[in-house]
């Protein structure tokens, strides 16, 4: 076994680890979250666990980059970004730039801090869009991994 074969275990991996994560949130936690009838105790349930979550998505997200950026250089492959015929390259390199900021800069600087404000003077409101971004997000990350494995086996 060589650094590229378990370098695409990792990627797999990790992939599966984080989108599975943003499926269960979106599908499971968020519905259930939203069916408590109190408030507060909404945004407490969800931030408790999307916490948790947080943390892992930011490990899953950095191995994915690492192993994903070394199999490109193994396999000599950055003249693909400069085929427009491999899309899903450059769809695999959006989900997981989209999902850097997400976690790493637009939720620490004020993401977090506007979903409270606006999830305590409306909170139907808020989760309401908090689902919608969630539904965008796990659709878009499912049809990368489908076209990647796709593409990477020469479907595409
Ligand atoms: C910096 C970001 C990323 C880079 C540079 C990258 C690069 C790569 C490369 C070079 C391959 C191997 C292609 C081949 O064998 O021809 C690959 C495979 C794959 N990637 Fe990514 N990737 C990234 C992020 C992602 C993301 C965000 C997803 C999912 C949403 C993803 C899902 C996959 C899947 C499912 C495979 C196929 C594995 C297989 O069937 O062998 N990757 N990636």
């Amino acid at each position: 076994m060589d650094d590229l074969t378990i370098a695409r275990a990792l990627h797999v991996l990790a992939i599966v680890h984080w989108i599975g994560g943003v499926a269960f949130v979106t599908l499971v936690l968020l519905p259930a979250v939203r069916r408590l009838a109190e408030p507060a105790r909404r945004i407490a349930v969800f931030e408790e666990a999307e916490r948790r979550f947080a943390w892992q998505a930011r490990v899953s997200t950095l191995l994915a980059g690492l192993s994903g950026f070394w199999m490109t250089e193994r396999l000599h492959a950055w003249d693909r970004f400069a085929d427009p015929r491999l899309w899903w390259m450059h769809g695999m390199v959006a989900i997981w730039a989209i999902f850097t900021l997400m976690l790493f800069v637009f939720e620490p600087l004020f993401l977090h801090r506007w979903f409270l404000e606006r999830a305590k003077r409306d909170p139907d409101g808020a989760f309401a869009l908090v689902q919608r971004l969630h539904y965008a997000l796990l659709t878009a990350g499912l049809v990368v991994v489908a076209a990647a494995v796709l593409g990477s086996h020469g479907w595409l």
